[in-house]
């Protein structure tokens, strides 16, 4: 059977909104409205899309136990390419445009500064993950896809307190500008307890009930109305 190559509005929109950040710091660019650090805005924008990006992936599964909507499974590769990317992009950033690939100055950062070692673990635990995304490496690597893949469930809180560590935030005095890093935190912390095993199956046993009821709703409204 012929496969169809009609995009869903889904497809559409994850697309649009994972390359509307690259096209508006090109915008920015050209027509100069960029702040006085150049860089650290470029630092900043492209690690919250790829920190936005690599949440987004993660939630597709409990909103499908949710809502039922399997398509949501299917976007979580793309998501999570977007998310790579960002995160590439916000690594060459660093190295070259902030650093002129000095590799002992980075190197010496890295050393002294945790929030970046914090990044820097989360950027090499992406690697794998995005090499093997692809159907020939699932099928390769068998059982050990989806265990090589579970890392995600490490390197999304790690991301996390990446961003909380670069806003020089502290839980307990509740200082630096943590509040967007907390709101990201927060969510994953939600959407991770959801993964758990008894917690799904209620949540998923919960929706269905809910479902079935709306559509039992549904069909009486109709057969009255006939
Ligand atoms: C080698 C790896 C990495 C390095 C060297 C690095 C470096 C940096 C630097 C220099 C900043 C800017 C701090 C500032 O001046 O405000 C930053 C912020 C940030 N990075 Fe990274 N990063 C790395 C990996 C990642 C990864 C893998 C992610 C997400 C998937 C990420 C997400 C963020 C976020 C969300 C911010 C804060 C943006 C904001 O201030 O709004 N970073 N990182």
């Amino acid at each position: 059977m012929k496969k169809s190559s009609r995009y869903t509005p889904l497809q559409i929109a994850i697309h649009v909104y994972a390359w509307s950040a690259l096209v508006w710091i090109i915008i920015e660019l050209l027509m100069g409205s960029f702040s006085i650090n150049p860089i650290q805005e470029l630092e900043q924008r492209t690690g919250r899309h790829a920190i936005t990006l690599l949440v987004m992936s993660l939630l597709c599964t409990p909103l499908n136990t949710l809502f039922k909507f399997p398509e949501l499974l299917k976007r979580r590769r793309t998501l999570g390419l977007y998310a790579f990317m960002y995160a590439t992009i916000h690594v060459i950033i660093f190295v070259d445009l902030d650093y002129g690939l000095a590799w002992s100055l980075i190197l010496q950062t890295i050393v002294e500064k945790p929030y970046i070692i914090v990044g820097l673990t989360t950027f090499l635990m992406l690697i794998p993950l995005a090499i093997t995304s692809f159907d020939i490496w699932k099928k390769r690597l068998g059982k050990n896809w989806k265990r090589l893949h579970q890392t995600v469930y490490i390197i999304g809180p790690l991301a996390v307190i990446h961003y909380f560590m670069s806003k020089k935030g502290d839980f307990f005095t509740f200082s630096g500008d943590i509040v967007r890093p907390l709101i990201y935190g927060l969510i994953l912390a939600i959407f991770l307890i959801m993964r758990i095993p008894p917690i799904r199956k209620y949540l998923a046993s919960l929706s269905t009930r809910i479902l079935s009821l709306r559509f039992r709703k549904n069909s009486q409204i109709k057969a009255d109305a006939s």
